[in-house]
């Protein structure tokens, strides 16, 4: 099976090579434990590599998404001058819109269904993130989720791209993890206390990954000035 960079040599190697080509994959975990950086160093991996890049930001505006990647090392501004790398700005279309209806708030203001998220996919888009997909889970019923993910899941396969869709582990949690089942992987990000060590640390594990053998283990990782380093520890990768 091909497979696409994930942007993190460590994880390449534990996925043998890395996501695989025109899959979706969900990445999850608490505020602050890295998700946007992780799709940073997709992104600018594959950017690197002359693939045509798009971010679906919800959170943050470009200008966040370009200096957070600039201090890491990954400088995505060529990229996202020459067109190569689009970001899509909907934290600002939101916004604007909650605003205009400051006085008479209407909750469904920014009426956009999950699946038609990929009406803002151009052409061509090879690696795509969404981040974060959190927002938009919470406003559908249970009843119809499942099959909101499995319309979003289907519908960016069929574009062509291979993805990371970001979730926020409070709207994973309360819409019952069930975008989980609809996804071909899934990683979790997580910090805890490392009661051995009595100190917080950084967590990465990878529930699911079709096709491809992966330890249930955790893996430690530090975000450092040159972006995320995982700790490899022996026999981790299962088909070494
Ligand atoms: N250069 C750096 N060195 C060390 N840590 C850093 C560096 N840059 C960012 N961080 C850490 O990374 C954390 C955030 O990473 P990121 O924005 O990817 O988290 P997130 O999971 O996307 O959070 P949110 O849910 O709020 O969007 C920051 O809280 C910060 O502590
Ligand atoms: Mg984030």
């Amino acid at each position: 099976m091909d497979r696409v960079s994930t942007g993190i040599e460590e994880l390449d190697r534990k996925l043998i090579g890395g996501y695989p080509v025109n899959k979706v994959i969900l990445v999850t975990g608490i505020a602050g434990s890295g998700k946007t950086i992780f799709g940073i160093h997709f992104i600018h991996k594959n950017c690197l590599e002359g693939k045509k890049c798009l971010i679906i930001a919800t959170e943050e505006t470009p200008d966040d998404i370009l200096y957070q990647a600039k201090i890491l090392g990954q400088d995505l501004t060529p990229y996202y001058e020459s067109r190569q790398l689009i970001i899509e700005n909907m934290f600002e279309n939101r916004s604007e819109m909650i605003e205009q209806t400051r006085y008479g708030f209407k909750p469904e203001s920014p009426d956009i269904e999950l699946p038609n998220l990929v009406n803002l996919i151009h052409e061509g888009t090879e690696c795509l993130v969404i981040d974060n997909i959190g927002t938009f889970a919470l406003r559908v019923s249970t009843k119809k989720l499942r099959d909101q993910f499995d319309g979003l899941n289907y519908l960016v396969r069929k574009k062509g791209c291979t993805a990371l869709l970001i979730m926020d582990e409070a709207a994973h949690n309360l819409t019952h993890q069930l975008a989980e089942y609809s996804v071909y992987g899934s990683i979790r990000l997580l910090v805890k206390e490392n009661s051995y060590l009595g100190k917080m640390e950084r967590y990465l594990s990878v529930p699911k990954m079709r096709s491809t053998p992966i330890s249930p283990e955790m893996s430690v990782f530090e975000i450092t000035s040159e972006g995320i380093k995982i700790q490899e520890s022996e026999g981790e990768n299962l088909a070494k």
